[in-house]
């Protein structure tokens, strides 16, 4: 019993020791993140310029509220003391490790805050949120959307915060966080777009959301997928194939986007936007689907080549995307040592109807000009982003081949014919002279 109690007592207080490291960590790895703080500037007559003015500014992120306040924190020599604030953070979004690299790396997260203005939204699938149209008096106070960038190059996070008027301690009330924000995929391959988001539960304006996906490319752009999470309904979009995981955006806010299978017309920006009553975050990606080139060499084999003639070699790559393709050839002898023949004449490119490109060169092989020897390899070689490809065909240079067991056959066969008619020849003659 005794001995129980002891256990008992040691692993509460090694739970005690576990938790109290687990926090002190987790709080000490929140950030003090450096941020722009970006607002429109008021034009003259009290109008909008368009213009903008950007000023430094200091963000403190914690879990817990009750971590140090607002009025302990001193803002550096070059950032106005009005430009220092203190987020409250509970998911502990902005506290993720590539938002805080070790101390003197070069890389910098990048941060930008800006003041945010609640609406409400007329779109068909957010419109159902802010129905009852009283707009809650918790929406009377300074509103900031802050955009951020890992140093990792892949994690996005915006975040809508809310400060009582006039303060300076901000807490999160939307975050919507992508770890995806740059993708490759190969072509026809399922894809999955990180979005996950996390709303203050306690909010008034935590009574519903909406997802909604856009794409954009070279300045056009499409919904992909919206979902209104309050009447459970989904738009009608063109887009077969986008899907969401329904189970886990209601129980985890995992609004990723699933791409059943990817094709070229998917390359551009996918942005995430998520709704709730008022307020709207969103993180943008870029996909682009990398299909390395299909390689055919024509004629293939090559026919047999008498050194001097001139050879015509075709080398077409197709299916490949983006279009970004060097084509090149390379004679490889019977030595084994390769060399350059050039990129041949290469055509311009073709898009075939699933927006994969082709394009072909021509090489004019001439026999005579090169030491070839006996032949080699002739390869096309097509240098992509999705990989290389080399494609060979066999040259063959006949009279420079070694004889084989058919030639030398033939050889000893013309020699007893070239042997029978001269001993003919001589004793006919002979005969002849006898007579
Ligand atoms: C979110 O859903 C996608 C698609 O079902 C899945 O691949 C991914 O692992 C999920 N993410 C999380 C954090 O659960």
């Amino acid at each position: 019993m005794t001995d129980f109690s002891t256990i008992y007592k040691l692993s509460l207080v090694a739970l005690t020791c576990f938790i109290q490291a687990c926090s002190s960590s987790s709080s000490s790895s929140c950030p003090v993140l450096e941020c722009w703080f970006v607002q429109e500037k008021a034009g003259r007559g009290g109008g909008l310029t368009g213009a903008t003015t950007q000023e430094k500014s200091l963000l403190h992120i914690r879990t817990d509220p009750d971590q140090h306040s607002a009025e302990a924190l001193k803002a550096p020599a070059d950032i106005h003391p009005d430009r220092v604030y203190l987020i409250t953070d509970p998911a502990a979004t902005l506290c993720h490790r590539s938002l805080n690299p070790p101390r003197g790396s070069i890389k910098k997260p990048q941060c930008e805050i800006n003041p945010f203005l609640p609406h409400p939204s007329s779109l068909k699938w957010v419109a159902p949120l802010t129905e009852s149209a009283l707009s809650p008096i918790f929406l009377q106070a300074d509103w900031f959307s802050a955009a951020l960038q890992g140093v990792d190059g892949q994690l996005g996070i915006s975040s809508i915060t809310r400060a009582p008027t006039g303060t300076k301690e901000q807490s999160v009330i939307l975050s919507v966080t992508s770890k995806t924000i740059s993708v490759q995929a190969r072509l026809g391959r399922p894809v999955v777009l990180d979005c996950g988001f996390w709303l203050d539960p306690s909010s008034p304006l935590s009574s519903g959301f909406a997802v909604e996906w856009r794409y954009q490319f070279r300045g056009n752009g499409r919904l992909v997928l919206a979902y209104d999470g309050k009447t459970d309904r989904l738009a009608d979009t063109q887009d077969e194939g986008a899907s969401l995981d329904f189970e886990g955006l209601h129980q985890n806010g995992n609004a990723s986007l699933i791409l059943q299978e990817s094709k070229v017309l998917h390359s551009g920006t996918f942005i995430c936007t998520v709704y709730l009553p008022y307020l709207l975050a969103q993180v943008a990606m870029e996909l682009e689907i990398v299909e390395p080139p299909s390689l055919s060499i024509h004629p293939s084999p090559l026919p047999l080549t008498v050194p001097g003639q001139t050879l015509t070699i075709q080398c077409e790559a197709s299916g490949f995307a983006p279009l970004t393709l060097e084509l090149s050839w390379e004679f490889i002898g019977a030595d084994g040592k390769s060399r350059p023949l050039g990129s041949g004449r290469v055509t311009g490119h073709r898009q075939a109807w699933d927006g994969t490109f082709s394009q072909s060169t021509r090489l004019e092989l001439d026999t005579s000009k090169l030491d070839l020897g006996r032949g080699g390899e002739v390869t096309c070689v097509a240098v992509h982003p999705g990989g290389t490809r080399r494609a060979s065909v066999t040259l063959n240079l006949i009279g420079f081949s070694s004889p084989s067991i058919e030639d030398s056959m033939a050889m000893v066969g013309v020699a007893l014919v070239l042997y029978g008619l001269i001993k003919f020849i001589s004793w006919t003659f002979s005969s002849s002279g006898s007579k």
